[in-house]
């Protein structure tokens, strides 16, 4: 790295934040210099509030931030609610990404039902493992 190249990579990290001030920046990971439109979404703004709203007490006071993966899924539900078959969620806790489709699509007016699973316990042990021979072939 040259003098040149130093200088500007201190002035880029000065006016940008050290290291990088990031678009969104939660759940693991961040993106920057990207557009991200969930974020300047007021329906989907709403309803995150309100789902973190109602989880509060459970996730005492500090719900994590997943409107990424919440955006992800809505966008999938978005497309999926033109198909034929209902709605399931495994591993469903305490229900933020479900509440966020239910809350930003059109799922709940087409008509879909949303099953909800979690065994809040891991599988049972003497279920069997799967197997080349146990799994059924259509
Ligand atoms: C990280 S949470 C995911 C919560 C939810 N999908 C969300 O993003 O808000 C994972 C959940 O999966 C459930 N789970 C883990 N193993 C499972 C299994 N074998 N069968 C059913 N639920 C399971 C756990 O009880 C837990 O509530």
């Amino acid at each position: 790295m040259n003098s040149y190249q130093k200088l500007l990579s201190t002035v880029r990290r000065i006016v940008a934040g050290a290291p990088y001030r990031f678009t969104y920046a939660a759940d693991g990971f961040g993106v920057r210099k990207k557009f991200v439109p969930f974020l300047g979404d007021a329906q989907f703004d709403a309803a995150w509030r309100e789902t973190v709203e109602v989880n509060l007490e459970h996730w005492n006071g500090d719900v994590p931030d997943i409107r990424w993966r919440c955006h992800v899924c809505a966008w999938a539900a978005t497309s999926c609610a033109k198909l034929e078959g209902d709605f399931a969620e495994f591993g469903v806790n305490t229900g933020i990404l479900s509440s966020m489709v239910l809350k930003t699509t059109n799922v709940a007016e087409a008509g879909k039902k949303f099953f909800l699973f979690d065994s809040f316990a891991g599988f049972r042990k003497i279920w069997p493992r799967p197997t080349k021979k146990n799994i059924r072939r259509r």
